[in-house]
């Protein structure tokens, strides 16, 4: 076997060694994580173990006016939107819309938001479930795959997305935590 040959073949040895203690010490670690998780969980009844999994708390004290949070809720994103008062009376405004305006998938901006400085909405497109972006021509979100649009009330404005954007169900527990689910 030539120099080089042995070479590359302690080169692959050493490689294949690395990948195992990698891949080793991240086993260990998820083992680990899922022990410490256990005797939590173990303390819950079935019931409150199927609850906390189907719900999500989030702190809504640190989202300033105007911008987003996305949360994942049940392995899916939800955006919790702090409205500009601006962008709710545009969004009051536009519940009459006509002509190019008009709304596509007619809901009230009231009827879906329980504090009109919040929107709690899915951020899964209604087409084909890509998440949105913010942008678009509505203060909302632009969906980046086939282009619809929807406005700071999550309503659909511009197709191929059928309907608004889901609102999941949520609680205000208090002023600053919402329990979504
Ligand atoms: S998935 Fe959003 S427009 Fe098609």
């Amino acid at each position: 076997m030539s120099n080089e040959v042995k070479k590359d073949t302690k080169d692959l040895l050493e490689q294949d060694r690395r990948d195992f203690v990698i891949g080793a010490t991240q086993a260990v670690g998820a083992v680990g994580a899922v022990c410490a998780a256990y005797p939590f969980v173990k303390s819950m009844s079935p019931a409150e173990n199927v609850k906390a999994l189907s719900t999500t708390e989030v702190d809504i004290s640190e989202i300033a006016e105007g911008e987003t949070k996305t949360v994942m809720w049940r392995g899916r994103p939800v955006f919790i939107r702090h409205r500009t008062a601006d962008e709710i009376s545009a969004m009051e405004k536009d519940d009459a819309a006509t002509g190019e305006r008009a709304l596509l998938d007619p809901q009230t901006d009231e009827s879906r938001v329980q504090k009109k400085e919040w929107l709690v909405t899915m951020a899964v497109c209604t087409h084909l479930g890509c998440v949105p972006m913010e942008g678009g021509n509505f203060d909302g979100w632009l969906c980046p795959c086939h282009g619809s649009q929807f406005d700071a009330s999550g309503r659909v404005r511009r197709g191929p997305a059928p309907t608004n954007l889901e609102v999941p169900p949520y609680t205000f527990l208090d002023d600053s935590t919402i329990k979504i689910g």
